[in-house]
């Protein structure tokens, strides 16, 4: 179609609107559909599932915070490692997205002021740490899907989450403890994640490539669902008053879910 055709009343000709629209061959859209399985499984193990129900118990919250702090750690090192690198330069929001520093001041509130020494990382944690620095030095643009499967997720859930802890830990309203949900740069996340996508989207990769990051993303959710279980197990072995804060699971909060 003729590129040059004018509107005169300004309005936008039918073809361009096509081309905002996406297609199944969007990485976004790939990303989305190759880990919608997968994004189910997570969200029905039975750490997300208690932790959803207000079920937390403060001690099993603070070493998620812990994996999340080695996670994080990992990520945005080789994030910063790779900022320049073509695949992944326009994803770097480090302002907008990391959540490095939020954690240590997490662990700071929930451990104290020497709460280096007193945090290790876990087995299945380690495991993902490692895929990510292999990724970072060895095959970068996989950083992609790495970067997707956090940011994205926790963009969508986070306030939620936030609530829920804040709820059912009796944390100070103030936010403290829970500064890894809050993306203070980040007005409205579903503006930003459209953004993401569409960054996602203006990446030079061939198909195969496309491929090889969702096949990546679905390694990144499935690390992820080995913390949970891993949590989910240390859990058993934790002797504490198990807090009911009760909150309705899935469905009833997906309104609340910002996408
Ligand atoms: C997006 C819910 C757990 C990663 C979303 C969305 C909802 C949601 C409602 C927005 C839908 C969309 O954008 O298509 C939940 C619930 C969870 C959960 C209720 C737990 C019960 C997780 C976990 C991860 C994750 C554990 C990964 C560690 C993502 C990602 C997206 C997303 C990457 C963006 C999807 C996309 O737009 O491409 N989630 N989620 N979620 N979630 Fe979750």
């Amino acid at each position: 179609m003729e590129k040059s055709v004018t509107v005169s009343n300004g309005a936008r000709p039918a073809y361009e609107e096509k081309e905002d629209a996406l297609r199944p061959e969007d990485l976004s859209e790939m990303l989305a559909a190759g880990t919608k399985e997968v994004h189910e499984k997570a969200e029905n193990t039975q750490f997300v599932k208690d932790f959803l129900r207000g079920r937390i118990r403060k001690e099993l919250f603070k070493l998620g915070a812990v994996a999340l702090y080695h996670t994080y750690t990992a990520m945005e090192e080789e994030i910063e490692r790779n900022k320049d690198h073509p695949h992944f330069a326009p994803l770097y929001f480090p302002a907008e997205l990391h959540r490095h520093e939020a954690l240590a001041r997490d662990l700071e509130y929930f451990y104290g002021p020497d709460w280096q020494s007193q945090v290790s990382c876990s087995e299945a944690t380690q495991r993902y740490v490692d895929r990510i620095h292999q990724v970072g030095q060895e095959d970068p643009v996989l950083l992609v899907a790495h970067a997707y499967t956090r940011y994205m997720g926790d963009l969508s859930g986070g306030q939620v989450l936030k609530k829920v802890a804040q709820r059912a830990m009796k944390l100070p309203p103030t936010g403290e403890g829970l500064e890894f949900y809050q993306f203070d740069a980040i007005h409205s996340a579903k503006a930003f994640k459209q953004l993401y996508r569409s960054r996602m989207n203006e990446l030079e990769l061939d198909t195969e490539t496309k491929k090889r990051l969702v096949d990546e993303a679905v390694k990144a959710f499935q690390f992820n669902m080995e913390v949970f279980d891993e949590l989910e197990e240390i859990g058993k072995t934790i002797q504490e008053e198990v807090l009911d804060a009760g909150m309705p699971v899935h469905g009833a909060m997906d309104g609340d879910i910002n996408k």
